[in-house]
């Protein structure tokens, strides 16, 4: 999800997070069903409400912090959301390690989502504290790698049609799923990073 993707690439971004994020937030709803097996969750209750929701906030709030001309623009409207973000991905974050914790897919789908959310929840804090130190490129790159963690919610929504279209084994797929919907991301935001050094002069006193 690099900050200089072609408007295309960032409304696909920007559709995908938002879809997810819109079927999250029916977990707010007094009605709502978890699926099968995420039901039985020994912390589904209250955590699956605090861990939806919050991370829905976030993905539907991280594309547009990526959008340099509206950070360029809107400086104190990028800090508050900016705040938003972190602190639903920091609370968000908690009560998925917890829902992995209690994961029913067993120890592997625990170690991977375990991950996910220790990773993730590193990668926001690193990107906040940056911007605390206005050490901006550096606190620019964190907030890719923590968005690329983000999206694994997308990720993760874009393999599961193909186990079912594919017949392979559910319960198997879902341990691989576990790290195939985050693991990839951040390796190809590094691999984009990489490919962009360090600016050590921030914009601002250069
Ligand atoms: C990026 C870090 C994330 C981690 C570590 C994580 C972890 C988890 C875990 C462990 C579960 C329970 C699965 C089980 O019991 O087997 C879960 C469920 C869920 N998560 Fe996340 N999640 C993350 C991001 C997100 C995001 C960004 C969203 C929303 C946009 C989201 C929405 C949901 C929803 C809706 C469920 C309930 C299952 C369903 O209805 O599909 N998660 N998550």
């Amino acid at each position: 999800m690099p900050v200089r993707l072609g408007s295309l690439g960032w409304a696909l971004v920007a559709l995908l997070s938002a879809g997810v994020a819109l079927y999250a937030f029916h977990y707010l709803l007094p009605s709502a069903v978890a699926p099968p097996g995420i039901a039985e969750n020994p912390f589904a209750r209250p955590w699956l409400v605090v861990h939806a929701s919050l991370a829905a906030t976030a993905m539907l709030i991280g594309p547009f912090q990526l959008v340099p001309w509206l950070r360029a623009r809107r400086p104190r409207l990028h800090r508050w959301t900016g705040r938003a973000y972190v602190s639903a991905c920091l609370v968000g974050g908690s009560a998925a390690l917890l829902l992995a914790l209690g994961s029913t897919a067993g120890p592997i789908a625990t170690a991977g989502f375990g991950l996910l959310a220790l990773v993730w929840m590193t990668a926001t804090a690193q990107a906040w504290r940056m911007a605390l130190a206005r050490r901006f490129d550096e606190h620019r790159r964190w907030m890719l790698r923590s968005f690329a963690l983000t999206f694994a919610a997308v990720t993760l929504r874009l393999y599961l049609p193909i186990v079912f279209i594919t017949g392979l084994p559910y319960i198997e797929s879902y341990r691989a799923i576990s790290f195939l919907c985050w693991v990839p991301n951040l390796l190809a935001m590094e691999f984009y990073l990489r490919r962009r050094p360090l600016q050590t002069v921030e914009p601002a006193r250069a």
